[in-house]
């Protein structure tokens, strides 16, 4: 999955495969806003979309349909068009000397592609790298909610050492895409309007209701959202290797909530030493990419309002257990721009550290 690139540079030539996308969309704008040193972009989609324009940098940009020639003279290529796609272009992408930063689910547990979150693992990209020396080769994005949830909870993981993870999501529409989020609109609309809300994307009815994860139920039972979200979180954490009883116990429950956009996540942690309220606290105001909402008196906490098109993850609610008495176990609510954080940003990040390598 590696080969040489003659093609490196300090200011890459990027490709953004499903540009046209939730997260692709997303990705224009934080490239845009964090000023990214880039070449030239391309702007790669389904034939569907290939012609149409999308604005960067002040600049009309023309959308191309994705072909096995698209990644000539790519040198990072950002992708999230779904998993097959990554899976048939993926390895195309890197054969032809480019670094693939993949947001899909396609490669996440392939036992040599890095699984970064930046503020957690930068060091697992290992050789991957633009410089002369280093290796092309595929990047994974975590799954959102693991995102959100490792970006919050590492500092307490590595101040105290987390045993176990109770955790219930609590997902927006626009982590199912583009589709879900005018599905969620229309429902609303004809639900107000006294007509009869019409399920397309989702199978049940979406607005003014919540259902479990739309993921395949496992033969386990959970859903596959919830088994990525405790196998992702073992890989970030460099336990993957462990014994079962070694790693960070995980369960969680994964809800999609008629919420437009950004996800919230109740987590209760079991730690293996003592773990305070305000040595939480003091950890998390702390932690790179983390902020605090926590007002108890005000009852002031995270919302998903709060999270939209922000880079950070909202931590409140922040407390100690009392099913706990050994004041082993904090509760606390997060809420991250799964768009953002949970894909585009994160996979920027990713960018940024193979610039600055
Ligand atoms: N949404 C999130 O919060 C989130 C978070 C983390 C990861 N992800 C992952 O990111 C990926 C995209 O998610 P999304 O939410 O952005 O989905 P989306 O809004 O449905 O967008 C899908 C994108 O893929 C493109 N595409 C579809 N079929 C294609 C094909 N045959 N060839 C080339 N491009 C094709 C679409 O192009 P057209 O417009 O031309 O159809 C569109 O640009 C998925 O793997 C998803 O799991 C999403």
């Amino acid at each position: 999955m590696t080969t040489a690139n003659p093609r490196r540079s300090t200011h890459p030539h990027v490709a953004v495969v499903g540009a046209t996308g939730a997260v692709g969309v997303e990705f224009l704008q934080v490239l845009e806003q964090r000023n990214f040193p880039l070449s030239s972009i391309r702007l790669l989609a389904s034939p569907r979309s290939a012609g149409k324009t999308m604005k960067f940098r002040g600049q009309d940009l023309t959308v191309e349909a994705l072909t096995d020639k698209s990644f000539d003279g790519i040198d990072i290529a950002l992708f999230s068009a779904g998993g097959s796609i990554s899976k048939q272009y993926g390895p195309l992408a890197v054969a032809a000397g480019a670094i693939v930063v993949d947001n899909s689910s396609a490669f996440r547990m392939t036992a040599e592609v890095p699984l970064v979150v930046p503020e957690v693992n930068p060091e697992h990209i290992g050789n991957i790298g633009l410089k002369p020396g280093q290796k092309a080769g595929i990047i994974a994005n975590p799954n959102c909610s693991t995102i959100l949830m490792v970006t919050a909870m590492t500092a307490l993981h590595r101040a105290a050492g987390i045993k176990r993870l109770v955790i219930s999501t609590y997902q927006a529409a626009s982590g199912a895409g583009a589709q879900a989020m005018e599905e969620l609109r229309q429902q609303t609309q004809d639900v107000l309007d006294g007509k009869e809300a019409k399920p397309v994307i989702f199978k049940q009815q979406y607005a003014f209701n919540l259902f479990s994860h739309n993921a395949p139920i496992m033969g386990n039972g959970y859903n596959e959202e919830e088994m990525k979200m405790v196998k992702e979180t073992h890989k970030i954490w460099g336990q993957d290797s462990l014994p079962e009883a070694a790693r960070t116990q995980i369960t969680a429950t994964c809800i999609r909530v008629p919420i437009m956009r950004a996800h919230a996540e109740s987590v209760n942690a079991t730690f293996e030493k003592p773990m305070t309220e305000e040595a939480a606290k003091a950890l998390l105001a702390k932690a790179p990419g983390v902020s605090i909402i926590d007002d108890r008196e005000a009852n002031r906490f995270p919302m998903p309002l709060d999270a939209q098109h922000q880079d950070d993850i909202y931590v409140g609610r922040i407390r100690r257990d009392i099913s706990q008495p050994e004041g082993k176990g904090i509760d606390l609510f997060l809420c991250g721009d799964q768009i953002r954080k949970g894909a585009a940003l994160n996979a920027v990040q990713i960018a940024e550290l193979l610039l600055a390598k």
